[in-house]
């Protein structure tokens, strides 16, 4: 990639005669700019004037082959910054606000002055040259600005409260002008520096003020104000070669107030912990974004108050839960075979690259399984068929629906194909004013009539509430809160920009998640991923980090769909372990969002405890070898045919469980035992398992046919396994 460079633009950089100002302007000349070094050349209290500050770094920039010029102006003198800028280079590109001065003292202790002259030369003065410069910014149609706040100002700091006060304005500042300088391509954004220079000598020991040197801040200063970078109203904390950005966190809140009952601060303490509890937060990042929500919490409200009673609502509304409930549903059936498998499984992320894959992926892996969390698609199937239809007492309507929380409950492992019966009921639907949240209870049963699992789909009807229903029920399947701890394990995945589109293929076709102007008419920017696949993705991250892809384990989930995810987005699930209990929330990682909240995973007991399941004695392959060891001994010539050392290996769930040795070799009649070779060494290992070595024997499944599924896999000497159709054959009566 080509390195970044600046010809071309001019550049005004502000205090550029020390420290920090010092390293921006000579690697703006360095890389092409026309400078404008502008100082005061005072002390930092903000004491006296001297030209030389500048002059010394304009000649730097010169003797290195680099444009300056110098600016002796305060920056309370905007104008003639600007000025000297447009008067010897023709136009102004970027304004670096830099210029600093210090003037502590304890709050109690700050005078007028002490506060006025820190305002005037960090908050006034950073508008009055950004003031300066942005017609001319808005008339060329391009312009990068930075503002220099502190760590002081972000967090407080003792002996600071003029400082603090006025660098937090500078925030405020670069937030709305990056705003307003959008449609003109002029970005604005803050860094909260930290370096050794004159302003820090007499705060930090001087080890520190030589290791954090002004040239480990000017590279992000650099690359935000270059021409080819986009960032826009964003605040970066940076030093010593890191940086870092900062954005705005909110707990997810409570609503105190209750319509005509008066609010109370009584109200505010009982809710405090609500009030203040980050565990499931947001990140405003607009001031649309932070009062979007306003608008709901006076609807919700002034809808719990004013909801008449159930029965005189319901003629009006269409809407009546006992009626709803009581409707009977057709049974559905829903057939799929390895094929439906496999796709699922790449629509919510399996890849080849995975350690595990080929029990997901590849049919012919003995271990071949389906994911669990594939129970939700016959249901889904069913659910949707429900919402097409008219159903006395709900109305809804499908294009307003949006998918609000998911149960899966799953009572034995998913067969690889299977008919399956779902039956639908509604469970309960609640009045939640601004909509009717539907809960759908689906029940899936395999051939045999037995019940593989079990989904509840919450489902909010936009625009159905009202009705004067009740707001809470016993039939809606809770949400878990997240322990507070940091989370016990994370796995960071990316999704494919083509997720949604693959995801969709297996049974879900809204266009949503495909054409991006139906996502445009539903208020997105681009298709969105189906939750159901975000939910896939989390799923499998819990069963890979704490039941080591044994789909057995897996017993429960539940999940909200709280942000959508993005095809080409990377979700995070960050998880804690309680028990058999792993809570999980998912994030994006790119934006922070929150994408499933409120979530957990119920397991079974360890895969251990599983494994030690199966012992040597019930295995048919104990059999198999016993009368081979018969056939050995009544036909002595039989060794000498085969000539070879073989051995077995035997699996059983995708793991060996027993070993066995065929040595026709060193043993002159031949000897089968259990184990590895004792003497020499295995010419040709064959690896079956328990249940395909009966079928081999039998005849029943031919070994280049067991080869070519996966199902034998053989290492060494192909050929050698050949000459074992004579044991073979002999074995067919079994
Ligand atoms: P510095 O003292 O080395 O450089 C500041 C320069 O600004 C000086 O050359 C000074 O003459 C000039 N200046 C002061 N008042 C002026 C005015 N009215 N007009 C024009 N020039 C004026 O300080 P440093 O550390 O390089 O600071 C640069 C900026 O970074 C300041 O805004 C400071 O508040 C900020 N900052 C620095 C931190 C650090 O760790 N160095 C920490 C947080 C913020």
């Amino acid at each position: 990639m080509a390195a970044l460079r600046f010809d071309g633009r001019v550049v005004l950089v502000t205090g550029a005669g020390n420290g920090l100002g010092r390293a921006y302007a000579l690697a703006f000349g360095e890389r092409g700019a026309s400078v404008v070094v502008n100082d005061l050349g005072g002390d930092i209290h903000g004491g006296g004037k001297t030209a030389r500050a500048a002059d010394v770094v304009v000649n730097e920039i010169r003797a290195k082959g680099g444009k300056a010029v110098a600016n002796y102006d305060s920056v309370e003198d905007g104008d003639k910054l600007v000025q000297t800028a447009l008067d010897n280079f023709g136009r102004i590109d970027v304004v670096e606000n830099n210029a600093g001065i210090l003037r502590d003292k304890s709050f109690a202790r700050i005078s007028d002055q002490d506060w006025d002259l820190i305002h005037r030369v960090h908050l006034r003065g950073s508008f009055l040259v950004t003031r300066a410069a942005w017609p001319h910014m808005k008339k060329q149609n391009y312009g990068r600005i930075i503002m220099t706040t502190s760590a002081a100002g972000i967090y407080g700091n003792f002996g600071q409260a003029n400082y603090s006060a006025a660098k937090l304005g500078l925030l405020g500042l670069s937030n709305t002008l990056s705003i307003e300088g959008k449609k003109n391509n002029i970005s604005s954004n803050t860094i909260a520096p930290i370096a050794g220079s004159r302003l820090t000598e007499t705060v930090m020991p001087p080890d520190w003020i030589k290791a954090l040197k002004p040239e480990y801040v000017m590279p992000l200063v650099l690359f935000l104000c270059h021409e080819s970078c986009p960032e826009t109203g964003s605040l970066f904390e940076v030093g010593a070669g890191w940086m870092a950005k900062l954005r705005w966190e909110r707990t997810l809140g409570a609503t105190v107030r209750r319509k005509n009952i008066a609010m109370t601060p009584e109200d505010v303490r009982d809710n405090w912990e609500k009030i203040t509890d980050f565990t499931q937060s947001s990140h405003p990042s607009s001031n649309q974004e932070s009062t979007a929500g306003m608008i709901k919490v006076i609807q919700d409200i002034d809808a719990a108050a004013e909801a008449p009673p159930a029965a005189r609502q319901t003629q009006s509304t269409g809407m009546d839960p006992e009626l709803a409930k009581a409707h009977d549903f057709a049974p559905d059936t829903f057939t799929y075979e390895p094929r439906e498998v496999i796709l699922y499984a790449l629509g919510v992320g399996m890849s080849t690259k995975e350690d595990n894959y080929l029990q997901f992926l590849f049919e012919g892996s003995e271990a071949f399984c389906t994911l669990p969390t594939f129970a939700v698609i016959p249901a889904q199937m069913t659910m949707m068929k429900g919402l097409m239809q008219e159903i006395p007492g709900l109305k809804q309507d499908p294009v307003r629906v949006l998918h609000g929380e998911q149960y899966l409950e799953v009572y034995k492992p998913l067969p690889t194909g299977a008919t399956i019966t779902s039956k639908l009921k509604i469970a309960d639907i609640l009045d939640k004013g601004s909509g009717a949240l539907v809960l759908y209870n689906v029940e899936s049963f395999d051939e045999k009539g037995e019940k593989v699992a079990f989904n509840q789909f919450s489902i909010f009807v936009v625009g159905s509430g009202n009705f004067g229903g009740k707001r809470a029920s016993d039939a809606l399947i809770p949400t878990a809160t997240v322990p507070a701890r940091a989370p016990d394990a994370s796995i960071t995945e990316s999704t494919h920009v083509d997720q949604a589109a693959l995801y969709r293929l297996s049974g879900d076709r809204n266009p949503l998640h495909i054409d991006p102007s139906f996502a445009a008419m539903a208020g997105f920017d681009t298709p969105i991923i189906h939750g159901l696949c975000s939910f896939g993705y989390a799923v499998r991250h819990v069963l890979r980090r704490y039941a080591n892809n044994d789909v057995s384990r897996f017993k429960a989930v539940k999940v909200r769909f709280a942000k959508p995810v993005l095809p080409g987005q990377s979700i995070q699930t960050d998880m804690w372990k309680e028990g058999n209990r792993i809570y999980f929330q998912c994030k994006v990682v790119e934006t922070g969002n929150t994408a499933l909240s409120g979530a957990y995973v119920d397991l079974t007991g360890s895969s251990e405890q599983q494994a030690s399941v199966v012992a040597p004695s019930q295995l048919q392959s104990d059999k198999v070898f016993e009368l081979m060891q018969d056939q050995v001994k009544s036909r002595p010539g039989l060794a000498s045919k085969i000539n070879a050392i073989i051995m077995w290996v035997i699996t059983k769930g995708g793991k060996p469980v027993s070993e066995w040795t065929v040595d026709m070799k060193t043993s002159k009649n031949g000897d089968i035992y259990r184990g590895k070779p004792k003497s020499g060494k295995a010419e040709c290992t064959l690896t079956v398992s328990d249940d395909n070595i009966m079928d081999l024997v039998t005849g029943k499944l031919a070994p280049p046919q067991a080869f070519m599924a996966g199902k034998l896999k053989v290492k060494g000497n192909i050929m050698l396994a050949q000459k074992l159709g004579v044991l073979f054959n002999e074995q067919a009566k079994l």
